[in-house]
């Protein structure tokens, strides 16, 4: 493949201008120069190849702002997925979204610009671990965050993500079921059973990038920042620090939250990208405080796009068998919710 040079000409620089002054101080003028030509390139070709962009919330702003067609948290992006009559999906995310697109659509091209973004609660259960659960509780569903493979949900009777996980777990038990399993993060299973009157059976999996937030940084933060901040939790989150916290959601719900209370200032439990792209949008809210870092979702950047949109590929399959039974599970979460 011939690689092109990519510059910073008057045309790339005009489309491109619109985001950079959204995007206000969060890049220098010379940053910006190396990156606007990707922005423009991979808009241009993907037009040309009907390909659709869809970004995770976790997407840094460039990412985020120049190029995502579609943004949103898991369960969005699923949603979109499953109705997107484009030819292409570049899915700009971690490995166990792109396997959802390519489950919710298997005729469609599902191409994840790094192969190696994973995800430390899809790589701590297998298929097996399912199975065998499910021996030790007959009749007991079990309910799969969607942050896992396509092997693990094909095991499962229901998917859910952080914004539907208690309202799933709430329906079961309104069909009679008065215990559920949740797996794999055990935080988010305990955060739901809090709240639920189903008796939750948790597996130990967790978020390498929320389960380091503690109670004491909560607490150190609000006292810096005074009593006007708020405190909004992921629910990957363990439940010591969602008992100090103001607000909890998926992603998009802290967003939503943000965008509707215009708190004067926020504090996010979450990976670092939310408050670029939570910024951009909220110029009066003031983003204090701490973030963590997601290495997987980090590996996902413009050059790779580029070149992801230029190969098409890598490409994400998923066996055709297994796919058909984890569809099952992820559409029945998709009636639920
Ligand atoms: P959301 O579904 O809230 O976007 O979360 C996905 C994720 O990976 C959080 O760590
Ligand atoms: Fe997985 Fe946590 Fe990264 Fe989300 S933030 S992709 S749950 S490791």
């Amino acid at each position: 493949m011939q690689t092109q040079k990519l510059e910073y000409t008057d045309e790339v620089a005009q489309a491109t201008a619109p985001i950079f002054e959204k995007l206000e101080g969060q890049y220098k003028e010379a940053h910006w120069k190396t990156l606007a030509p990707y922005i423009y390139e991979i808009n241009r070709l993907k037009k040309e190849k009907n390909a659709v962009i869809l970004a995770h919330n976790y997407m840094t702003p460039d990412i985020f702002y120049g190029v995502g067609d579609i943004t949103g948290d898991s369960l969005k992006l699923a949603q979109v997925a499953a109705t997107s009559d484009a030819d292409m999906i570049i899915q700009c995310g971690v490995h166990f979204m792109a396997e959802t697109s390519k489950v919710l659509c298997p005729e469609k091209k599902v191409i994840i610009p790094d192969m190696d973004a994973g995800c430390s609660l899809a790589e701590s259960i297998t298929a097996e671990d399912i199975r065998k659960l499910k021996a030790e509780h007959p009749g007991v569903p079990v309910v799969t965050y969607v942050n896992t493979s396509a092997e693990v949900k094909a095991e499962s009777d229901v998917c859910c993500t952080s914004s539907n996980a208690l309202k799933i777990v709430n329906a079961l038990g309104a069909q009679g079921h008065d215990t559920v399993i949740m797996t794999p993060d055990m935080y988010l299973a305990q955060n739901v059973a809090n709240e639920s009157d189903v008796n939750v059976l948790f597996w130990e999996g967790s978020c390498m990038v929320h389960e380091r937030f503690t109670p004491e940084d909560v607490r150190r933060m609000r006292q810096q920042h005074g009593p006007d901040v708020q405190v909004l939790a992921h629910p990957e989150c363990p439940p010591e620090v969602m008992a100090e916290a103001d607000f909890s959601g998926s992603t998009s719900q802290i967003d939503d939250y943000i965008k509707e209370n215009q708190p004067p200032k926020a504090i996010l439990l979450t990976e670092c990208s939310m408050s670029g792209n939570i910024a951009a949008q909220n110029p009066e809210v003031k983003l204090m405080g701490t973030c963590q870092m997601c290495p997987h979702m980090k590996r996902i950047s413009l050059p790779k796009i580029l070149k992801s949109l230029q190969t098409e590929g890598p490409e994400v399959h998923v066996d055709p068998e297994i796919a058909e039974r984890a569809k099952k599970a992820v559409e029945r979460m998709l009636e639920l919710s």
